[in-house]
């Protein structure tokens, strides 16, 4: 039977969820896979943990240089994170022949490019499913699952401690800074959770996802992201009342108009399949010309199922003799002739505070209109003294008409702008 040995860089939460899936797995892949893997080594800065969660000690390595000249090492499995250390052990893993396995979204995201050009000069295999979505098997999907289609359209709920917050916020009644400390205390958001929180994190899945959907590169730079900081009780219970749930939407679009890609919270209808994705579950919708609608639903994070998509990438590459590298372009830059829209379309929600006075909705229509703007529904949810709260969903329209009319709303001197939220029509 075909033996192949692996070294895991890193010996964190997914570093061992790997290595607790390939030792229980074993016999079951020498059965189905017929191929025998074996964990040769395991670089772990803290040696007292890998040895502590079952290493043997002679396979806890010291260096790069160590695992890279062991012979019996096939495969590289890289859960370090970042692009410091990870970045410099997988090239040099590439430059050794070394096939690698990285759940890295950030280093994938930055260097595929550089990657996948040593993976190829060293005919080394490059795989990365675990980077997006975790445990939910997109980008297989992507590269052989629905690659038939034309891919027009994609969105996602593409990381778990955001939705783990809003959904607090909005089943739970929370507010977003008790939320998030939850979020914390269950160990989803860091203790810095910028990258979460302010759509970090999923704006380098959406590059990735998207680069690989729309066959180019669609670079980081190219992707418009807004977090979840600035979302109120205030949006999500007025959202609610007229039938939408608030998400983390990571939007991906293909038109002829050129490549639409951006990370926001968006309102979308209760009845859609995504509404329904709560908690730190993850979630894409990818449309194709051919097969129409596809979900993919599941954990974005987590030991186990990040460990699920790097051991099966691991299995991959295992049982095939060949190399499959992804569609990503391979330059840095996005190519001269992909086209990239900025002025997207959209629905909006737009809370207003106004005077509650006669003439005042006049006003607010008049420079709607004026931006071309249409108005599907209007409600006042709220009023005090010689106040109310407006809220306004629009028609789909442009990005820029409503940045027109929100800069403008301070001159009619009767309403001032409190959010402005995405809304999927
Ligand atoms: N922090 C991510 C999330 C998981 O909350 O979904 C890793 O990308």
């Amino acid at each position: 039977m075909k033996k192949v040995g692996v070294a895991i860089l890193g010996f964190g939460v997914v570093g061992n969820g790997t290595y607790r899936i390939l030792k229980e797995h074993r016999e079951l892949y020498q059965r189905t896979q017929e191929v025998d893997i074996v964990v040769e080594s395991v670089l772990e800065r803290n040696k007292e943990r890998a040895i502590s969660l079952g290493v043997e000690e002679d396979k806890v390595a010291s260096s790069i240089a160590e695992v890279i000249s062991n012979p019996d090492v096939n495969i590289v499995v890289e859960c370090i994170g970042g692009i410091g250390a990870a970045r410099e052990f997988v090239m040099a893993a590439l430059h050794a022949g070394k096939t690698v396995v990285t759940s890295n979204k950030e280093l994938v995201c930055k260097y595929s490019h550089e990657l996948e050009r040593a993976a190829k000069r060293h005919n080394a295999g490059l795989y990365f499913e675990a980077s997006c979505v975790g445990g939910v098997p997109i980008i297989r999907t992507l590269l052989d699952g629905v690659q038939a289609n034309n891919i027009t359209s994609m969105m996602g709920i593409i990381n778990g401690t955001t939705n783990y917050i809003l959904t607090k916020m909005t089943n739970g009644g929370a507010s977003y800074s008790d939320a998030l400390k939850e979020a914390q205390r269950l160990g989803y958001a860091e203790a810095d959770p910028t990258a979460d929180v302010e759509g970090f994190d999923a704006a380098y899945k959406l590059s990735i996802l998207s680069s690989l959907a729309f066959h180019t590169k669609v670079p980081l730079g190219k992707v418009f992201r807004e977090g979840i900081s600035g979302v109120s009780q205030e949006d999500i219970q007025d959202g609610k009342r007229l039938g939408y749930v608030l998400k983390l939407l990571a939007v991906g679009k293909q038109s002829e108009n050129g490549i639409e890609v951006r990370v926001n919270p968006t309102f979308i209808r209760k009845e859609h399949p995504l509404a329904s994705v709560n908690d730190s579950f993850n979630a894409v919708y990818i449309t194709g010309d051919a097969v129409g609608d596809v979900m993919l639903y599941g954990r974005g994070a987590g030991d186990l199922p990040t460990g699920s998509a790097i051991v099966s990438d691991i299995i991959y590459a295992a049982t095939h003799s060949e190399n499959k590298y992804s569609t990503f372009k391979n330059n840095a830059a996005a190519e001269k002739d992909t086209k990239f829209v900025s002025d997207f379309r959209s629905a909006y929600y737009i809370r207003l505070t106004v005077q509650d006075k006669s003439g005042v909705l006049a006003k607010i229509s008049a420079l709607f209109g004026k931006n071309n703007i249409s108005i599907v529904e209007m409600i006042q949810t709220e009023s005090g003294e010689d106040k109310a709260t407006l809220v306004i969903i629009t028609h789909e329209t442009h990005e820029l008409a409503v940045r027109n009319a929100v800069a403008k709303i301070d001159d009619t001197g009767v309403a001032t702008v409190e959010s402005v939220l995405r809304v999927v029509s």
